[in-house]
């Protein structure tokens, strides 16, 4: 992985391939690493970036140490906007999972010139309801007491309609620093209602989501697709929270359909 120092805060990525400029936004609580099987299908098209979030992955770490306390979703778009503006990349599609796609919206509303195209992979534009927030902060008090174990034991089975999937997602989970999951819980709690953002769209948007999704339900895809005229939406039967891990060429397809 290479590494830029943005904002004050080590942020690794991965990039490979050429093409059009291709960001892709891990979502919660995994890392860059969740894009390893679809990478392959669209690097032969495409400039991929795929950047660790602040906190999660290998991001965040290095002499300034991870950051503590609350992150914004605002805070890890400006992360991606510091991140090309190294790259030397001024407007690029992106390309986000679940919080990525919360990261995705924040960037969206901050640098809407530098957003070409966009894809929301198994997300959704709501704000979290009050007993969301609640279970969040209540889960972010968890994992500073007891560690990441918790939400590795509660979400890996969420995150995939795959069994097979379930251990090696956990030890993703694992692998990410309790500091940076507690910021991202409550990045997440605080994110904003995206809705607005949404109607406003210009550029073209893809829209996909399985339809065994255990933890965002399809319904929230579909919502946004009525808010987005230009939007196309695909639902993936049988595919759960996931769709780059459980049904990479497909999701691979969907995508690249944004430039290509
Ligand atoms: C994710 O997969 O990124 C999260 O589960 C999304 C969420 O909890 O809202």
């Amino acid at each position: 992985m290479q590494t830029q120092t943005i904002n004050g805060i080590k942020i690794a990525y991965e990039r490979r391939g050429q093409g059009t400029p291709l960001v892709l936004i891990h979502g919660f609580p995994l890392d860059h690493g969740c894009w390893d099987a679809l990478a392959p299908l669209l690097d032969g098209q495409a400039d991929l970036i795929m950047p660790d979030l602040r906190g999660m992955g290998q991001s965040g770490f290095g002499a300034a140490g991870a950051p503590q306390g609350a992150y914004s979703v605002a805070d890890m778009a400006a992360d991606i906007a510091g991140l090309l503006d190294a790259l030397k990349l001024d407007r690029v599609f992106v390309a986000a999972h679940s919080m990525g796609g919360y990261v995705a919206m924040a960037f969206a509303r901050a640098y809407p010139q530098r957003l070409a195209g966009l894809g929301l992979v198994s997300t959704q534009a709501l704000p979290d309801a009050p007993d969301r927030k609640a279970g969040r902060y209540a889960t972010a008090g968890q994992v500073a007491e007891q560690g990441v174990v918790v939400v590795a034991d509660a979400m890996a089975p969420k995150l995939t309609a795959n069994v097979a999937q379930v251990p090696d997602i956990r030890e993703m989970i694992l692998r990410q620093p309790a500091a940076g999951v507690i910021g991202a819980l409550k990045a997440m709690a605080e994110r904003p209602d995206s809705t607005d953002l949404l109607a406003a769209l210009k550029v073209p948007v893809a829209i996909l989501c399985g339809q065994a999704d255990a933890l965002i339900p399809p319904d929230r895809s579909r919502e946004m697709k009525t808010l987005i005229a230009q939007a196309v939406l695909t639902e993936l039967p049988g595919v759960g929270h996931s769709p780059m891990l459980e049904a990479p060429a497909e999701t691979a397809q969907t995508l690249g359909g944004l430039f290509s």
